[in-house]
């Protein structure tokens, strides 16, 4: 944050959307495993049902991929990298648990995009780049701000002939983006919360297939003994204290 000083006018970027960017370095060998494990669950399959719609394993029965064996190593590493997210935000140890709740494989051929969503099911959102080289080529993962608060009349952003202008590096895009792109890159996992809109802009490479994992993950309070503090007002229960309800 900027020092205040009476003469030059400084600005605070206030409320920050926590987006976490790791590098993985994979071993070769289990992240060639992946992409014929991803494609092998692809089968004959081309795109969604949506015309243009890359491939995505949670509308195509293929959302369980952290119970399967070769995504197991995967798996960890995203648990592990979930919990320094939570711990960067400020969440307290012991205060809350974490679970997996599905994890599918995303496949774009050349053309494909995903159109803009959010996971409502969810509260973390994560994602694995088996491949890409950083460019962008293959498609970017598309994020995009709950509310333009700077942007003062609403659709400069990006409306015909803004007057805001909108460079490409941090510093000229913070205040007003419309948009934040992350390239995929090979061993690259970004997570940021599940409510955050995005989508996945086209594979505009023709010869390489974009190929991600992506999870969901819910935090519920920590299993609570008798003895223990009923568990925090905004947090459900751990699902292990839930009953199910009989259908009538
Ligand atoms: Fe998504």
């Amino acid at each position: 944050m900027p020092p205040a000083s009476a003469s030059t006018l400084a600005l605070t970027p206030l409320f920050p959307l926590a987006l976490a960017q790791v590098q993985l370095r994979p071993d070769p060998w289990d992240t060639a495993v992946l992409m014929q494990e991803v494609l092998a669950l692809r089968g004959a399959a081309t795109g969604n049902p949506e015309p243009g719609c890359a491939w995505t394993g949670d509308i195509n029965g293929v959302w369980q991929l952290h119970r399967l064996e070769p995504f197991q190593w995967l798996r960890r590493q995203v648990e592990r990298q979930a919990w320094a997210y939570l711990e960067q935000l400020g969440f307290c140890q012991g205060s809350v648990a974490l679970h997996i709740q599905r994890s599918w494989p995303v496949v774009s051929e050349a053309g494909q995009v995903v159109g803009r969503h959010h996971h409502p099911n969810a509260h973390l959102s994560a994602v694995y780049y088996l491949n890409g080289d950083g460019s962008g080529r293959s498609g970017c993962l598309r994020l995009f701000p709950r509310h333009q608060v700077n942007e003062l009349v609403p659709g400069l952003a990006v409306g015909h002939g803004g007057p805001l202008e909108l460079g490409q590096n941090e510093e000229e895009q913070r205040w007003n983006a419309p948009w934040w792109d992350v390239a995929p890159r090979a061993g690259l996992l970004v997570l940021f919360p599940a409510s955050t809109d995005h989508a996945v802009t086209a594979n505009d490479d023709d010869d390489e297939l974009r190929l991600s994992v992506a999870f969901d993950l819910a935090l519920s309070a920590p299993p609570a003994g008798p003895q223990d503090p009923a568990p925090a007002e905004y947090l459900a229960p751990h699902p292990s204290q839930w009953s199910g309800v009989e259908a009538p």
